[in-house]
């Protein structure tokens, strides 16, 4: 079992992602921390508590953090998560709230609790971890591996340069970059092929209960086709801690773009490392017909629970 700490703005991927490592067999959830950005902190975190209990988590704590960005307004992405960002889905109301304290010291304290056995994996923006960062440099030791979903090394999807985890809080994402770790950075290169097609929501159709969330979320996301579809970007990066033999990664120094007019939230990616130590493992290649098949197996395990 691999020990999971997950940081997210549930949003629509976020939840699939939370349903993959939910349903695993090899991931210990240790706990799940909150962070504004597809939509508000209190949104983000009332749809972590509800998720808790619709994939029957248990006790694992939800702990709420940053509500948004170091610096500046910051962005949302209600446009496409839906106004409460599980776009138009209800689920029932949770009958338990979140933990004591704050996200950024939860983590602290969680990966000094166990140094190098826990992977922490962000799939927000990264207010939070550049917060502990700051405040607990050593964490960057502390846990096992770093992994997040954001950037990209071709294009952007919330501007041309930019994606949107990292555009929400390029402050965030530089302190993060250069934190002295190596972050293995799960960007939309990859992760705009792993996309929910008609065959894979017939499939989604027959898990139960479980069907009610992900097949209508996924068809909000976007236009479900025989040869396309939207991407569920959160969920690569869950499923490389699961299987690590999913992803090609490749090391390269990254920079994040926090000054620029137009390129503000890119990362600058250079494969050209020339003796320099990489701050990066980049994933350019998915294998999506496994990826998708780790995803249904741990649904369908989830979905029987
Ligand atoms: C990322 O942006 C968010 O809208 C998604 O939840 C995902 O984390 C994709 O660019
Ligand atoms: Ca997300």
């Amino acid at each position: 079992m691999k020990k999971l700490l997950l940081d997210c703005d549930p949003g629509i991927d976020d939840a699939l992602a939370l349903a993959l490592a939910a349903g695993s067999p090899e991931i210990d959830l240790v706990g799940i921390t909150t962070v504004g950005g597809n939509v508000s902190l209190d949104l983000t975190t009332a749809n972590a508590l509800s998720l808790r209990e619709f994939y029957r988590l248990g006790d694992v704590p939800v702990t709420p953090g940053s509500a948004g960005a170091l610096l500046g307004a910051g962005v949302r992405a209600d446009s496409i998560h839906g106004a409460t960002g599980l776009g138009g889905v209800t689920l029932p109301a949770p009958t338990r709230g979140v933990a004591d304290g704050h996200a950024v010291d939860y983590i602290i304290e969680t990966l000094r609790s166990a140094p190098g056995e826990i992977t922490l994996v962000a799939v927000g923006p990264l207010s939070n971890i550049a917060l502990a960062v700051r405040r607990e440099p050593r964490i960057v030791e502390w846990a096992r591996d770093f992994v997040i979903m954001g950037g990209s090394y071709t294009r952007g999807n919330h501007t041309p340069a930019a994606e949107f985890n990292i555009k929400a809080d390029p402050a965030a994402a530089s302190i993060v970059f250069d934190a002295g770790w190596e972050v293995t950075m799960v960007g939309l290169d990859v992760t705009l092929t792993a996309v929910v097609t008609e065959s894979i929501l017939d499939q989604m159709r027959s898990l139960g209960r479980l069907a009610d969330l992900v097949v209508p979320i996924s068809q909000f996301y976007g236009v479900v086709k025989a040869d396309g579809g939207p991407a569920i970007h959160d969920a690569v990066a869950v499923a490389h801690v699961i299987d690590p033999t999913l992803l090609t990664l490749v090391p390269a120094v990254v920079n994040v773009e926090t000054a620029g007019t137009y390129t503000a939230g890119m990362t600058v990616t250079d494969f050209k490392v020339d003796g320099r130590v990489p701050n990066a493992a980049v994933a350019v290649d998915l294998d999506v017909d496994r990826f998708w098949k780790l995803m249904l197996e741990s649904y369908e395990r989830l979905a029987a629970r």
